[in-house]
């Protein structure tokens, strides 16, 4: 990042709107390697600086990630003017400027995503070349065979590409039975195609993994809360689970 305007840094670390932090700068409310600074166009390193706000030293994060337990019914769109969006879901002490989805699901799909300021991190997350699978727990409309197995291993055929080999397995049998499926694309409506093309419904989706991060189970639907540094490692480096 180098040097920045301070009133930025901290607008930019949920301090508040530009405005408002150039006011508690100048209110003499911010040190920088422990001298008051009143100037909110004054320049830090907030890498190799130390700022405090009001006393308490602030622990820089140059980019947010959170996990959100997306809910039927709400877009993944980064905005829309008619429906909510998962942004629309995060509170107040998460929100900051250049959020969107890492990935997008289905609306009447649910489960984790990922949201962040973090461009980079995204692209690396979501391009197929990189392997980090998604693993999806489907309800399907008929059971599932050793031949729809073998298929999505070899690559399920659709309209218009062949997929990436695909791991299918079954978790509760029967009529509907409930299946995990595991795939490292992501393209527009993919789990239900691949199903489709087997000559099967889904009637719900939900997604439970990325790489090696599992949605965590105590996040209720709608719900969201940072990654720590760890789960974020988790992601990149998949640790297969089936
Ligand atoms: N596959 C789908 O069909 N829908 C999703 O939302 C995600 C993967």
């Amino acid at each position: 990042m180098g040097m920045e305007r301070l009133d930025k840094i901290l607008a930019s670390q949920n301090f508040g709107s530009r405005k408002e932090c150039a006011l508690l700068i100048r209110r003499s409310g911010v040190t920088v390697n422990g001298a008051v600074v009143k100037k909110p166009e004054a320049k830090a390193d907030p890498e190799t600086d130390v700022l405090s706000v009001n006393g308490e030293e602030i622990r820089f994060q140059r980019h947010i990630y959170i996990m959100l337990n997306k809910p039927r019914g709400v877009l993944s769109a980064s905005r829309d003017n008619r429906a909510p969006t998962v942004l629309d879901l995060l509170p107040d002490s998460m929100r900051r400027k250049g959020l969107f989805p890492a990935g997008r699901l289905d609306k009447d799909t649910e489960g984790l995503m990922i949201i962040t300021d973090d461009g980079d991190f995204a692209h690396k997350m979501l391009a197929p070349k990189n392997h980090v699978y998604k693993i999806y727990h489907a309800k399907v409309d008929a059971p599932v065979t050793a031949q729809d197995i073998a298929a999505f291993e070899s690559g399920v055929m659709l309209d218009d590409m062949v997929c990436l080999p695909a791991g299918l397995g079954v978790l509760e049998d029967g009529q509907h039975p409930l299946v995990w499926v595991k795939i490292r694309e992501g393209k527009f409506h993919q789990v239900k195609r691949m199903f489709r093309a087997r000559g099967k419904t889904v009637l719900a989706l939900k997604r439970v993994q990325m790489g090696g991060l599992a949605l965590d189970p105590s996040l209720g639907p709608g719900e969201s809360r940072e990654l720590t540094k760890e789960e974020l490692k988790l992601i990149l480096n998949f640790a297969n689970l089936y």
